[in-house]
């Protein structure tokens, strides 16, 4: 009686091991191929991101003393100059609870490099109806262009939360006629 018992618990563990090296289920094989092609995929789209769109880390040229760059240029004249004919570029500081300026008027057809630091903690930085939305980090130079096309105000809005005030921390682009913007700069 005993020895029957043994032999068909063996049987069973037999039947058992076997059919673990028949194959993989299919529902199994299913979402191992899925999850290998979408690490692929992701592996692919970050190299894509990373070696033809310009989506980089920071380099050693983006990096500034969150202590002192405010008071040190050109971010102690933060704001908007011409670089080339239409070309312009902006320093932008984000601290609690500003930007620092908050404004910015642009010239319509201008094409912006906006460069944006904190001194104090992390911030965001989003320009609606453009590509222009950054992390800032302080010690980093977050760092992007936009050809403000079309005339009109662009709200700019911190996107970290970065405390009690965090909601009060926008500002915007003026995009204006080159008439306005010249008339302005005279003014
Ligand atoms: Cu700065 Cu939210």
């Amino acid at each position: 009686m005993a020895g029957k018992k043994s032999k068909s618990v063996n049987a069973s563990k037999h039947g058992a091991s076997s059919k673990l090296t028949m194959g993989i289920d299919p529902f199994e094989s299913g979402w191992i191929v899925f999850s290998i092609a979408l690490v692929a995929s992701f592996a692919a789209l970050v190299s894509i991101a990373g070696f033809f769109m310009g989506f980089q880390i920071v380099g050693a040229d983006q990096e500034v003393d969150p202590t002192t760059f405010t008071s040190e240029a050109p971010w102690s004249e933060p704001g908007l100059r011409e670089i080339a004919d239409g070309e312009y570029e902006a320093y932008v500081i984000a601290q609690t609870w500003t930007f620092v300026p908050r404004e910015l008027v642009v010239p319509a057809g201008a094409k912006v490099t906006i460069k944006v630091s904190s001194p104090d903690i992390q911030h965001g930085f989003k320009v609606n109806d453009t590509n222009i939305n950054m992390q800032i980090v302080p010690g980093q130079v977050s760092v992007l262009s936009h050809t403000f096309e079309v005339a009109g105000e662009y709200p700019i809005y911190c996107t970290e939360y970065c405390g009690q005030a965090h909601h009060q921390m926008y500002g915007a682009v003026k995009v204006v006629s080159q008439a306005e913007f010249d008339a302005q700069a005279e003014g």
